[in-house]
């Protein structure tokens, strides 16, 4: 055992032999990169140095995203459609992507929808649960179809998908929500061991709350409250979606071929509080 251990290439995966970040050139999918932590996500590689496709389904959004990123950055990007739940739109945005840009190393499976408290399973319409699955679930698995060959035939390749704290800390009322991210861990598991002897590893984000605006304009809607979120969260704030993206940046990265399989929780803390009431600014007097 010792000695086949030995034999294996440890240094494999590493290019910054000459002096240039192990990003450059390298393509990236980002999927629902229209807005949100897709968007912050696409961004941050692209000023990285990746050729960046945003993938998604607001095409026109999705259009002023690259266009934005690209000015912004100085980097390559591009805009395709496709509605993940679809393979066969999936597949004609990513023979579009190979053509203009090359193989893919790196996917982000992030495109979704948010849970929707919806009462309790009685009431909860089975085309609801479907699309949900659909989404998160389906897409994730399409777009990993789309791309492990490639990866497989470089020997390099990096899959991350954004599941959710709901994956770990469960909520009531938002059981499709719940179901597709904790699903999204099964994925991951599954197709790192899949993948784990091509080179190719594949984690999964745990984002806790995130000030998207999509979260922000329910929040203005009164549909959720910003600041019992940002108490109820250890560090006492929401999370932004850069801070998501660096998780990204540092999965993707070919220094971090010996993290597959795993969860990185980006969520200030909320998925390991025990107790909410518990007052975290100011320790109990000594007798309490
Ligand atoms: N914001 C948070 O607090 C939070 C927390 C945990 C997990 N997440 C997860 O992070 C991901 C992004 O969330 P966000 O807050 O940035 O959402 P968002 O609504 O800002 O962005 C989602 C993007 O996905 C796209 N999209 C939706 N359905 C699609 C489909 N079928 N095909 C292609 N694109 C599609 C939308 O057009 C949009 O551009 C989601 O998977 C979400 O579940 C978010």
């Amino acid at each position: 055992m010792l000695a086949e251990i030995s034999r294996l290439d440890i240094t494999s995966g590493q290019d910054w032999d000459q002096g240039v970040p192990n990003s450059t050139g390298k393509v990236v999918v980002v999927t629902g990169a229209a807005t949100g932590i897709g968007h912050a996500i696409a961004k941050r590689f692209a000023a990285d140095g990746y050729r960046v496709a945003i993938v998604d389904l607001d095409e026109e959004s999705a259009c002023a995203a690259a266009a934005s990123i690209a000015e912004e950055t100085g980097g390559s990007a591009l805009a395709a459609f496709a509605d993940v739940a679809e393979f066969e739109s999936c597949c004609a945005a990513h023979d579009r992507i190979v053509s203009e840009f090359g193989p893919v190393s790196v996917l982000v499976n992030n495109a979704g929808i948010m849970a929707q408290r919806l009462g309790r399973i009685e009431a909860l319409p089975p085309e609801h649960f479907d699309q949900l699955l659909a989404i998160h679930v389906r897409g994730a698995v399409n777009w990993a179809r789309l791309v492990t060959s490639a990866m497989r035939d470089a020997q390099f390749g990096r899959i991350i998908n954004i599941s959710s704290g709901n994956a770990k800390l469960a909520v009531p009322y938002r059981l499709a929500y719940v179901t597709a991210k904790k699903a999204i861990l099964g994925i991951t598991e599954a197709l790192a061991l899949e993948t784990a002897r091509d080179g190719i590893t594949v984690n999964a984000i745990l984002p806790g709350y995130i000030a998207t605006q999509t979260l922000l304009d329910r929040a203005d809607a009164g549909i959720l409250d910003k600041d019992s979120f940002a108490e109820r969260t250890p560090v006492g704030r929401w999370g932004r979606p850069d801070e998501i993206a660096r998780a990204a940046a540092f999965l993707a990265d070919a220094d971090s071929g010996f993290i597959t399989g795993s969860t990185l929780v980006v969520d200030g803390g909320i998925t390991i509080r025990g107790d909410p009431d518990e007052d975290l600014s100011h320790p109990p007097s000594p007798k309490s």
